[in-house]
């Protein structure tokens, strides 16, 4: 059993949009221990000392969250983070259809699993909704190296069958026969469950979005999870090839692919129709807002899916994204929303990668929070690194009371926008400290 002594951050609810004040949502313990029994499951938490049955991790004066949940990025992707000078499609033909092709290579997908996900934890992420290849061993390779880390993912192989190099295309029938040898292996095996994966609407023909969709229906309780409407041009290729449907959403909805646990990457380019058929749905949109900003896909709009009332959950969407840093991520939504005329509060921010992901995730029972009886997957952070932030942060302790809601919203609001990784002191994996 282990002890973590820190200020305790979660949420108990989803706070008011666009308030500092996160009303009665914002659970704020400070200077706690939290318990963790030794299935790695929270037990509580309390000011007094625990006693001599737990081993303690004294992280005092600093701040203790839910392991944040990154609802889509690329693992193989890695390798093209940071690559100049193209707009969405030709990026990935340019940099990630070639970087995909090595993955066909069970020992560099074995190799890229594991840094890959080494790389989240390091940067305090615990949970993740994740594209591999259209290779079925860089799929076993990501659940087994999810596996021995105890991590809760949520993938599935690539479906791609035209429009992408030969060396990338599966077809119908081998992808279907592929996705069923995956489920009966790993949906549900440890804290691995499996997701439909259709990489977008112009890289599968309709047979193949067809066998995807049945295999939802054949399958209760998987996820899936795509893209959709990023980037104008994509759209326009998109209406061209699927003449019938009423908008590129729609494509998914004839194939049977929205359902709440259905996740969808970018959705910049949606209308008010496709927004309530979101909202209908139960299918939730990831806010990628570095990848948008990187790739000049557009700027989401975040008001409009509150007016509709849609999920949306934050994401790092790495390559096209240029952080895996859920700080950095929270950060760019901040200012993408900004330019859009829309303030986000830290808590909404905060809670759409803790909490608010792990209930449009049906998940809420198990991770996003810092309840009895969840995973202990939680992150230590500082405060401050470096004198400017440090120096910020003074400036905020110094208010007369840092922990009166406004003032803690200042301080947390200045933390998320500083920080990054290199704040992160202590990741744990159901209760078990992740090295270094
Ligand atoms: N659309 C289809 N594939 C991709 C991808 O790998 N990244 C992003 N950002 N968009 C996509
Ligand atoms: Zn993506």
């Amino acid at each position: 059993m282990i002890a973590i002594r820190a200020d305790l951050l979660d949420f108990t609810a989803a706070p008011p949009w666009c308030s500092a004040d996160a009303g009665g949502a914002l659970r704020l313990r400070a200077d706690h221990w939290l318990l963790v029994d030794d299935a790695g499951r929270i037990v509580g938490a309390q000011t007094d000392d625990p006693g001599p049955d737990y081993e303690r991790h004294d992280h005092r004066g600093r701040l203790l969250l839910p392991g944040f949940i990154d609802t889509h990025v690329h693992a193989p992707q890695l390798e093209v983070i940071a690559s100049h000078g193209a707009g969405l499609l030709d990026w990935l033909e340019r940099y990630t259809f070639p970087a995909e092709q090595r993955y066909a290579d069970p020992e560099v997908a074995a190799v890229g699993a594991a840094r890959f996900l080494d790389a989240l934890l390091a940067h305090g992420t615990t949970a993740a909704v994740v594209f591999p290849t259209v290779h079925r061993v860089a799929a076993e390779a990501l659940f087994a190296a999810a596996a021995e880390r105890g991590m809760r993912i949520i993938a599935g192989k690539v479906l791609m069958d035209r429009h992408a190099p030969p060396a990338l295309l599966d077809d119908v029938i081998e992808a279907e026969r592929d996705c069923e040898a995956l489920i009966a292996r790993w949906h549900g095996r440890g804290r691995n469950r499996y997701a439909v994966t259709v990489r977008f609407a112009i890289t599968s023909t309709p047979a193949q979005l067809a066998m995807a969709g049945a295999l939802g229906r054949r399958h209760p309780g998987l996820y899936m999870q795509t893209h959709v409407a990023e980037n104008r041009d994509e759209v326009r290729e998109v209406a061209a090839l699927y003449p019938e449907a009423r908008s590129y959403l729609d494509v998914y909805h004839r194939h049977g692919l929205l359902h709440e646990r259905a996740v969808l990457a970018h959705g910049i380019w949606l209308d008010e129709r496709d927004r309530a058929l979101l909202r209908d749905t139960g299918a939730q949109i990831a806010f990628c807002p570095s990848s948008n900003l990187f790739l000049g896909s557009g700027l989401f709009d975040w008001q409009a899916a509150v007016d509709t009332g849609h999920r949306v959950t934050l994401a790092s969407d790495v390559g096209g994204g240029t952080s895996l840093s859920m700080l950095r991520t929270l950060a760019e939504a901040y200012k993408v929303q900004a330019l859009r005329g829309t303030r986000v509060d830290a808590w909404t921010l905060l809670h759409a990668a803790t909490r608010g992901a792990a209930e449009s995730l049906g998940l809420a029972d198990e991770i996003g929070h810092l309840g009895a009886g969840t995973l202990a997957d939680v992150v230590v952070w500082d405060w401050a690194v470096g004198a400017v932030a440090a120096h910020r942060d003074a400036v905020a302790r110094a208010a007369a009371d840092p922990m009166e809601p406004r003032q803690l919203h200042a301080r947390v609001f200045a933390w998320l926008t500083l920080g990054d990784e290199r704040n992160r002191v202590a990741t744990y994996v159901a209760g078990r400290r992740h090295a270094p």
